[in-house]
């Protein structure tokens, strides 16, 4: 298995225990235990992203149109790639019209990261996993640099909502060349999200990183919030924070920590679009043109195929 590492384990191990002595847990750590994973795979396969993935089958049909201007080989850079599992689709698509795919998955997730390259190179898939953080300008420039242009960039499974949206799709924009494609998908805003977002299944997602140092249900709760962002309208987020409901010690590899109860840590968010404002966000704070948006069969994902401008 052929994977470049930007990110360490001990880098993402530090970087977690400073995280949790300034209480707050950022998007990557919802993934890194064996059991955020496990939770992970259960909420992607739950009712709630069926809707999602179909339209990644649907988009499969457009897969030939979108690389028909790429010459025989098209490489395909996934952030936050996952298992691979959307991309997987793109990538068979590809290679039945008749092009060579150099595939490019790139995670903070060791075990999301080797499952993706893994599934690929069963395929028979030029498979190069990168190791990376894409909320780090730098590591997501490096691994657009992975292939010369023109690529095919993937953002899927809603990896944008976990960052800040204006920051990402800028580093996204500022790593793309004319002929470059980028598929990326976002959460609608609906009265249903708040409630979708804190399920049974999304609320043991949300507790796998606390239980995995030990923290027990009966140690305090995961609260959801749903936020407006007011620099845009039509930009929201549903938030998250664990509550102590006692005195905690939690303890890590080289240190403890110690909450006082009534204590929180925040947690990940999703933001939420409404389809006007993911718009605005891919042409104006992108600078993206906008060749195809389409909404999931639920009306609960909007997916888009961008290009860049000729600058
Ligand atoms: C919502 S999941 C989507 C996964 C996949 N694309 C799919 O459609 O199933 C987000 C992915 O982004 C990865 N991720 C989260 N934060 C990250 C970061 N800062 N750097 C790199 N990967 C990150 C996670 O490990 C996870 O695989």
């Amino acid at each position: 298995m052929n994977v470049e590492i930007l990110l360490t384990e001990a880098e993402i191990a530090e970087e977690f225990t400073e995280s949790l002595e300034a209480r707050d847990l950022p998007e990557k750590f919802l993934y890194w235990f064996p059991l955020s994973v496990k939770t992970w795979r259960i909420l992607a396969a739950s009712p709630a992203f069926s809707g999602l993935s179909s339209t990644w089958e649907t988009l499969r049909e457009n897969t030939r149109d979108l690389v028909s201007h790429f010459d025989s080989e098209v490489p395909v850079v996934s952030f936050g790639a996952g298992d691979g599992s959307k991309d997987r689709m793109l990538l068979r698509e590809i290679r039945a019209a008749g092009k060579n795919v150099k595939y490019f998955p790139v995670d903070a997730s060791q075990t999301l990261l080797e499952a993706a390259c893994a599934a690929a190179e069963d395929d028979d898939f030029d498979v190069t996993g990168i190791k990376g953080d894409i909320s780090s300008r730098m590591h997501l420039l490096l691994a657009a640099d992975a292939a010369e242009a023109p690529r095919l960039f993937l953002m899927a499974g809603n990896t944008l909502g976990g960052f800040d949206p204006l920051d990402q799709i800028r580093n996204i924009s500022d790593g793309m060349r004319p002929g470059d494609r980028l598929v990326i998908d976002a959460e609608l805003d609906s009265p249903e999200a708040l409630e979708s977002a804190s399920s049974d299944a999304a609320r043991a997602f949300a507790f796998a990183p606390l239980a995995s140092v030990g923290v027990t249900p009966e140690d305090g709760r995961i609260r959801f919030e749903r936020k407006e962002d007011s620099r845009h309208a039509g930009l929201a987020m549903v938030t998250k924070h664990f509550q102590s409901d006692r005195d905690l010690r939690i303890p890590l590899a080289a240190s403890e920590i110690s909450m006082a109860r009534g204590e929180r840590i925040f947690m990940n968010f999703r933001y939420l679009f409404t389809p006007e404002a993911f718009r605005w966000l891919l042409e104006s704070q992108g600078r993206l043109k906008v060749d195809q948006q389409i909404k999931s069969s639920d009306n609960r994902f909007t997916t888009a195929v961008c290009s860049k401008h000729l600058q």
